[in-house]
């Protein structure tokens, strides 16, 4: 596995890499669900490219930017054990050098949900990878559904800017109890973990009420809500049944349909969706 810390070093590594190269960005503090997403490309694709980098333009909080957690070494490690090909790990200054200004505005997909609660984010997300595309140059990009907003608004952007790779998004991972794989649940205290669960409780009885022919977007919501609100450590963000593909408040909640819930649990933004429709995430059952 060879490790690019420039983009120098890095287009000179891609450059031996045979096609059709798939790539995984991530942020590092590697879980089950950043493997799923490895697993997928490796099944697609001939090279594997990763990239660790913890990008500060998509923090809104510095004080969350600082906690990020960062364990390069064993991240490193994870990725080779994976079958990685190639890392780019650059340094800020390698992705942002002196004069660095250009920003990449996502409109109206980037506005609301996780847009309204941390501003500036997804225009740090689509900046970023832009630019991680344009350097890695992948056939595919692999990304996962919990990020459900984020999977909308890169897609909105590669359609736009005619960028020339396909998305493919990788279901959720969850624990036995369904907490939803991150990065921050390392940061929650058992206690505010068992609150974190409620995100998943509320969205299964949500997904049980559509089951049962519940089609208004509202009821659904507050199952959610509710679910969320009940829980003393959990401040519930929103509860949204939105258009699965363009996130647009909905009449009816028919698919393709997202019910995307967030919370803030001692201090920890989470984030959780069910996605209700076909092909919108891809199939990796054995
Ligand atoms: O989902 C993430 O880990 C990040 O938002 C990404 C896509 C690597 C961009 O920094």
């Amino acid at each position: 596995m060879i490790v690019a810390r420039t983009r120098t070093g890095l287009c000179e590594a891609r450059a031996t890499l045979p096609g059709p190269v798939g790539v995984v960005p991530t942020m590092g503090a590697l879980h089950d669900g950043h493997f799923a997403l490895l697993r997928a490309a490796r099944r697609r694709d001939r090279s594997l490219v990763a990239t660790l980098f913890v990008n500060r333009t998509q923090f809104n909080d510095p004080s969350d930017y600082a906690a990020y957690p960062r364990d390069e070494a064993a991240d490193l490690a994870a990725f080779e054990t994976a079958g990685v090909d190639l890392v780019f790990a650059p340094s800020v200054e390698e992705m942002y050098p002196e004069g660095f200004g250009t920003r990449i505005d996502p409109g109206p997909i980037g506005a609301d949900l996780e847009g309204a609660r941390r501003p500036g984010h997804f225009a740090g997300v689509a900046t970023v990878v832009a630019k991680l595309f344009n350097l890695t140059r992948p056939s595919r990009a692999y990304l996962g559904q919990k990020d459900w907003q984020q999977t909308r608004v890169i897609d909105r952007m590669v359609r736009d800017l005619n960028l020339p790779v396909d998305l493919v998004i990788v279901p959720t991972v969850r624990d036995p109890d369904g907490l939803a794989l991150s990065s921050r649940n390392v940061r929650l205290s058992p206690e505010q973990r068992q609150s974190a669960t409620a995100l998943w409780r509320g969205l299964e009885l949500a997904v049980s009420a559509w089951d049962d022919d519940e089609r208004s977007p509202e009821a659904l919501a507050d199952l959610v809500r509710i679910t969320v609100k009940a829980e003393p450590l959990a401040s519930i963000g929103y509860a949204e049944v939105r258009h699965a593909l363009t996130l647009e408040h909905v009449a009816v909640a028919d698919p393709p349909l997202v019910i995307a819930v967030a919370a803030e649990i001692g201090g920890v933004g989470l984030i959780d969706n069910v996605v209700l429709g076909e092909g919108l995430v891809v199939d990796e059952s054995p």
